[in-house]
């Protein structure tokens, strides 16, 4: 059977289901039967679980080995998601957050029975402080997004301190999605500020909208998502500062610049550190994430609880903290991926880490040269991590953005992050990160140099991509008005 036979053939396990189908075999039982309903009470027994496919176990490993093969991952190829940053996760990482003594302790041990683990977390602490320049660090949040929130409850908690009512959070129109919903989650309400043509922040409307004295932080990605250093950051933050208003940096971007620069020169007040983006954590699939928060000296007592304290060789969590902000995540965090981020730290070491910014800034400078010709760069300045190309040489032959991410999947490729940041008009934010070798670099130009060419000569070919995967294209307007998101017995 041919793999595209196949793939047509695949259905819902629901859809194998056979009456009387079981999955497992058992001798009769030799003791006697426990009466559930008796010991446990009638309305928590079911006798069986509506609509369960009925399937064998060799239906059952068949089907999800089948699907797991349409996978794609970083295991397989690149992945050069702009902003989402798919980075390898080297197996060291794993090897060591699967350690017993690291991946068995229950967090309700005492302290002294935990000492290793928190000199863990103390360490990672030190790490990322060294890194960013900041006074402390919280490692709860469980993602960027979760950071961020609890940076701008923190900017909040020493607003309300100092008896400042102010609310209005700038955001740039550059900026992640995540950031105006964080100010807003964190009780604020966010004002919009352009960017310049070169797409770095305008500091004359900075100047201005900081004039009314009602802005209580400017949340700034750095390097922006357009790839863009802000050579103005400094001064952003001493306007800010100098008008009582905080600089919270996103700093999702920091593998663009990790062991060169330091957020706390810069004048960064709280920034949050995206460990699978910077520090090879694992990405993806919902799953536990951390996104730790470095703080400057102001915001250190809102730092979340519990926190760890060193005293002489002997560690402790420390949770009484009248001006923190209180808990953000039950216990301390994901803890597995802050084994992986100091492995990933100590792996490298502090030579290793300014290597690591630089060969991400080189791969994604070098995709910007070899690529430049066939797609057109939506800003002209000098790109660090990610660069942002759009699709406007293609309009010709009316081929989109997704027509390429599509038509990529044929050549064996993830395509770039789509339509993102929204200035930029049928964006394809392309990030190769550190990982790739020149020749994956190079299958990747090549494939995108072909499908520009396809563009030029067929771009119905384009259009009608892909081709070789499992689905093919889907009517959007149509998934988007009727989502059919659960089968149902009755459905065809
Ligand atoms: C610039 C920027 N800010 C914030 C986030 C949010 O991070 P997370 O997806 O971990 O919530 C991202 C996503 O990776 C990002 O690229």
């Amino acid at each position: 059977m041919s793999e595209k036979v196949a793939r047509e053939r695949e259905k819902l396990i629901f859809e194998r289901s056979s009456a009387g189908r079981v999955g497992y075999q058992l001798p009769a039982l030799e003791v006697p039967a426990v009466d559930l309903a008796a010991t446990l009470g009638a309305a928590l027994v079911r006798d069986e679980i509506a609509d369960a496919p009925e399937v064998s176990e060799v239906d059952v490993v068949r089907h999800f080995t089948r699907l797991s093969k349409w996978n794609y991952g970083v295991d397989e190829g690149l992945y050069p998601l702009g902003s989402c940053t798919m980075k390898y996760n080297p197996r060291i990482n794993e090897e060591l957050a699967r350690l017993p003594g690291l991946a068995q302790i229950h967090p309700l041990q005492p302290d002294d029975q935990v000492q290793g683990a928190l000199a863990l977390m103390w360490q990672l602490e030190q790490a990322l402080m060294a890194v960013t320049g900041m006074a402390r660090v919280t490692l709860q949040p469980a993602a960027g997004a979760h950071g961020e929130l609890a940076g701008m409850l923190m900017i909040r908690k020493a607003l309300q301190a100092r008896g400042d009512n102010r609310r209005v959070v700038l955001i740039p129109d550059s900026a992640h999605g995540t950031n105006p919903a964080s100010a807003v989650f964190a009780g604020f309400e966010t004002v919009e500020i352009a960017s310049t043509a070169e797409g770095t922040v305008d500091l004359a409307a900075l100047a201005a909208r900081l004039a009314a004295g009602d802005v209580a932080a400017l949340m700034m990605t750095v390097p922006n998502t357009l790839g863009v250093f802000e050579p103005d950051i400094s001064r952003a933050a001493a306007m800010l500062h100098e008008k009582g208003a905080f600089l919270y940096m996103d700093g999702a971007n920091l593998n663009a610049f990790v062991g060169i620069a330091s957020p706390g020169k810069m004048g960064a007040d709280a920034l949050h550190i995206n460990l699978h983006k910077t520090f090879s954590t694992p990405h993806g699939g919902g799953g536990p994430g951390a996104g730790p928060v470095a703080v400057s000296a102001t915001l250190v007592p809102h730092l979340p609880v519990p926190v760890v304290e060193k005293d002489g060789d002997r560690y402790t969590l420390v949770s009484d903290r009248p001006g923190s902000i209180g808990k953000v995540r039950s216990f301390y965090g994901n803890f597995g991926m802050l084994v992986r981020a100091l492995a990933y730290i100590r792996s490298l070491g502090a030579d290793g880490l300014k290597s690591m910014a630089e060969g991400a800034v080189l791969g994604a400078n070098y995709l910007r040269a070899r690529l430049e010709g066939d797609y057109h760069l939506a800003y002209a300045g000098p790109s660090l991590h990610e660069v942002v190309f759009d699709d406007s040489l293609q309009a010709a032959g009316s081929v989109k953005n997704i027509d390429i991410a599509k038509r990529l999947l044929d050549y064996g490729f993830h395509p770039p992050t789509m339509s993102f940041p929204l200035i930029v008009h049928g964006a394809l934010m392309t990030e190769p990160t550190e990982s790739e070798g020149v020749d994956e670099l190079d299958a990747f130009v090549a494939a995108m140099k072909s499908i520009a060419r396809e563009a030029k000569e067929s771009p119905e070919l384009v259009k009608g991509a892909p081709y070789t995967t499992p689905v093919r294209r889907l009517d959007e307007v149509r998934a988007a008005r009727q989502p059919v998101l659960r089968w149902r017995p009755t459905q065809e």
